[in-house]
């Protein structure tokens, strides 16, 4: 009933499907891709307006008034629009600012009244003067 020619057409297509259930092996495991190289740089300090605005009422609100528009004789406003110093200066360089502060002598004091390092307050740290150079941002 088979003759040969069939037989081995029938034998080819077995093989093929052999050698096709073959190729189902699951794939060899990936190697897992190298780990990407870490970033050098330190991440930039990031303020918080919030944690800022409580630093300023528990510090600066004396000179600078609860609305930071400043105090006759005691602190200047801190608002964007009454101060060319604050509009010109990077966050980072507000900060140094502050650190700072500006002796009554300084040339670039415009009041003749001194603002004394960190508002007065050493316990102020560099992340605090962070958040508090955010909080100013925000006043307009
Ligand atoms: C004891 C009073 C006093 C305190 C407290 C104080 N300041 Fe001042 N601040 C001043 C005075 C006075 C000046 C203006 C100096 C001048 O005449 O140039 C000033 C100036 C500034 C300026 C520059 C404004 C400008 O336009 O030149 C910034 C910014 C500032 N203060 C931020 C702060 C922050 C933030 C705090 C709280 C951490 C603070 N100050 C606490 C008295 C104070």
């Amino acid at each position: 009933m088979f003759n040969r020619k069939t037989l081995l057409t029938v034998l080819f297509i077995l093989l093929l499907a052999l050698a096709g259930c073959g190729r189902n092996d699951p794939e060899p495991t990936a190697t897992p891709a190298p780990a990407k190289p870490t970033e050098a740089a330190a991440p930039a300090v990031v303020g918080d307006a919030a944690a800022g605005e409580a630093v300023y009422m528990g510090t600066c609100v004396a000179c600078h008034g609860p609305d930071a528009k400043g105090v006759a004789g005691l602190g200047k406003s801190l608002h964007a629009s009454d101060s060319d110093f604050i509009k010109g200066k990077t966050d980072d360089e507000l900060v140094a600012f502050i650190m700072a502060g500006r002796t009554p002598d300084d040339p670039l004091n415009t009041t003749g009244v001194g603002m004394p390092a960190k508002g007065g307050n050493p316990a102020i740290t560099e992340q605090q003067l962070h958040d508090v150079v955010v909080y100013i941002r925000t006043l307009e």
